[in-house]
């Protein structure tokens, strides 16, 4: 720890999170989460204006207590007509009880978690059994010359982003923690490098 990792890191994930894209694709995606929610790694809180009527509940989960103060200050979980609870802990070993929730929402988060696949059979662990898993990501291009920079500036780039990593195959870490994918869109985005904007778009469901 220290004041990049403190005060640094939690200011440009928060600035870099509200990018036009990732505004437009949280409109999109985020809506189709239904009854009790959890939102795995919420950060500071964007998604919270775009969730549906659907929504009873959204618990916040997330190990970085600057961006839980931000979405606090923020004002967004205030705003929102459904109870909103933010908890401190890390998806790999998570404080709720079994098949607890009807969603797990996780945009751009399962690239920071240390052990996503740890990580994800806690997810699957807490979601009942026709529950959904709703994901946005960005991870491993099938592109064997954009695979091999995501590789060589992965070190680099997770030690400057705090946890980052660009290079994880986002739709198999879902599938070997037993879930099943309904719907699955991959691509790049429009805009930035090819390295950090190949995507994972989609809905599993526990196998
Ligand atoms: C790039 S940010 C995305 C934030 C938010 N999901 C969004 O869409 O704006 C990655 C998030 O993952 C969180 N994170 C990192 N490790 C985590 C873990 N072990 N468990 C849960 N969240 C984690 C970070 O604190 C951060 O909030």
């Amino acid at each position: 720890m220290g004041v990049y990792a403190d005060y640094v890191v939690p200011r440009l994930i928060a600035f870099s999170m509200r990018s036009k894209e990732a505004t437009r694709i949280r409109r999109t995606v985020v809506p189709a989460a239904r009854g009790r929610v959890l939102e795995i790694g919420i950060g500071s809180g964007l998604n919270l204006p775009f969730y549906g009527e659907d929504v009873s509940a959204v618990i916040g989960l997330d190990p970085s207590r600057q961006l839980l103060a931000m979405t606090e200050r923020s004002g967004r979980g205030d705003a929102a007509p459904f109870a909103v609870d933010l908890t401190y802990g890390s998806a790999e070993d998570m404080p709720f009880e079994d098949r607890s929730f009807d969603t797990v929402l996780t945009t751009w988060t399962l690239c920071s978690i240390a052990e996503a696949g740890r990580a994800l059979a806690e997810i699957r662990r807490v979601l009942r059994p026709d529950g959904a898993l709703i994901f946005v990501e960005h991870g491993r291009s099938p592109d064997l010359g954009v695979r091999r920079w995501q590789e060589r500036i992965n070190p680099i780039w997770t030690t400057l982003s705090g946890g980052c990593n660009l290079n994880r195959d986002i739709a198999a870490l879902i599938r070997d923690a037993g879930f099943a994918i309904d719907r699955l869109e991959v691509g790049y985005l429009v805009k930035g490098p090819k390295i950090a904007t190949y995507h994972y778009e989609g809905r599993a469901r526990p196998a």
